[in-house]
């Protein structure tokens, strides 16, 4: 099978991993934003390209003679390049552009959910006027500031953690106004966020080990919001303060999102649906999806998955879902930033670091927003390395890897300690455990 691959982040490295380990020495073609060097070392076959260019890439693939097509990030679903591939005949992993407005536009998201899955939402406005935000504002105390359309995870500012007090939060929503606008206004939530991703296929949903990503920069949830400074898993496939019944009411949204979507654009909906929710007292609420695998969250799964990638993704693209086996592992990811992200974005900044060493400690890199020159790596803004590690439990990998970047850690690089530790597990199981009332089931 000919294979085609769209992204060039630390998620594709790990897509690409998948894919020929389940092949090994398939064809990989790969549309990338730059030629990550993970990448590189897998397959020769790498064009850089426009992200939002559905077109060059559809004919980049065709050309290629690709047989499947997986894409990773957001922006070439929402720039229909799903459409462009089937109407040539290539299947794809992917929503439509219709479809992938679930992402893309947060109001389209928030109706959706309003007209066919009430209750799943926190209380929310759309504002396009300052008096009118200020009157939700003072309804429900505490709310989360959200642009409107995408920005990577890094528009969001919520009250009581960004914004002090209701001054701060209409001169929030002053700024948004006058940038786009409108603002999208929800109740903050109180709880543990969980990221649960699902395979889809024409209706049927099946659930992958569910993560936790850690949005904020620095440790202990301080610092602005980044794309994800890594994500754990559990062996169990759940999260130690989730219960049964919260993942059965996520999958139930999430099965009836497809289904609304597939009704309302006509078309079967293939691929990865990631809902990221919030785990309240008063039941399990969306605070938003998007339609692809999560980054970090997907290289926990995509290295954990022990299926056949390239099998089971044609079977998705036909619109068939056999259950994919995954191993019953925990996982950590920490990605390894610029010091200085995600206030600026600094390129060009030369590190060294030994990726044998990595090797010998058990973990595996997946090199995403860099580019590399023989031994010297340069970043190019975003988040630079991600490191993986499995075994029995998050805690102790979290730790293994704690004594490994003590050692080895670039000094132009830093990461969040706290990604799996125990004390932020024993921290969040108590949060939930007091939330609930000490209820368990
Ligand atoms: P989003 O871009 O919508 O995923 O939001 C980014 C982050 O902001 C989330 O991961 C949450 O940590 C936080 N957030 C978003 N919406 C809410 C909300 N309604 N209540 C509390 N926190 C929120
Ligand atoms: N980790 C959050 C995302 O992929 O959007």
């Amino acid at each position: 099978m000919k294979i085609g691959l769209i992204g060039s982040g630390g998620r594709e490295v790990a897509i690409a991993r998948a894919l020929l380990r389940g092949e090994p020495g398939a064809p990989l073609s790969v549309w990338a934003g730059h030629a990550n060097p993970g990448l590189t070392a897998l397959t020769g076959h790498i064009t850089v390209g426009s992200a939002g260019d559905a077109r060059a890439m559809a004919s980049f693939f065709q050309q290629a003679g690709a047989d499947l097509v997986v894409v990773g990030p957001e922006a070439p679903l929402m720039a229909g390049v799903v459409d462009l591939l089937r109407a040539v005949g290539i299947a794809a992993i992917g929503p439509t552009r219709y479809q992938a407005q679930l992402e893309g536009s947060k109001a389209f998201m928030r109706d959706l959910l309003q007209s066919r899955v009430p209750g799943a939402s926190p209380q929310w406005a759309l504002a396009a006027d300052l008096p009118s935000a200020e009157t939700f504002l003072r309804r429900v105390g505490q709310a989360a500031i959200k642009p409107v359309g995408l920005t990577g995870g890094k528009g969001v500012k919520v009250m009581g953690v960004h914004l002090d007090g209701l001054a701060a939060a209409l001169e929030e929503v002053r700024q948004e106004l006058d940038r786009s606008g409108q603002v999208l206004l929800e109740e903050r939530l109180i709880g543990q966020e969980f990221s649960r991703i699902a395979l889809v296929a024409d209706g049927k949903i099946y659930g992958m080990p569910v993560a936790q990503d850690f949005k904020y920069a620095r440790d202990g949830d301080t610092g602005g919001m980044t794309g994800g400074m890594g994500a754990y898993t559990c062996a169990d496939g759940s999260l130690p303060f989730l219960q049964p019944a919260d993942l059965r009411a996520a999958d139930q949204i999430l099965a009836d999102v497809v289904a609304a979507l597939e009704e309302e654009s006509g078309t079967a909906y293939r691929g990865f649906l990631y809902g990221q929710f919030m785990a309240t007292a008063e039941g399990v609420r969306v605070i938003e999806f998007n339609v692809r695998l999560g980054d970090p969250e997907g290289i926990n799964e995509m290295l954990l998955l022990e299926s056949n990638a390239p099998a089971l993704l044609a079977e998705v693209a036909s619109g068939r879902l056999p259950a994919p086996v995954f191993q019953p592992c925990a996982t950590v990811v920490k990605y390894l930033v610029p010091q200085e992200y995600p206030e600026k974005s600094p390129v060009g900044i030369s590190f060294r670091f030994d990726q044998t060493a990595v090797e010998a400690a058990g973990f595996t890199l997946l090199p995403a927003s860099v580019e590399k020159d023989g031994d010297v790596w340069r970043t190019l803004g975003s988040r630079a390395l991600a490191l993986y590690g499995s075994g029995p439990d998050p805690a102790s990998i979290s730790a293994r890897m704690e004594d490994f970047l003590a050692r080895f850690e670039p000094p132009e690089l830093r990461h969040r300690k706290d990604v799996g530790s125990a004390g932020v597990l024993a921290d969040r199981t108590a949060q939930m455990e007091r939330l609930r009332g000490g209820r368990s089931s």
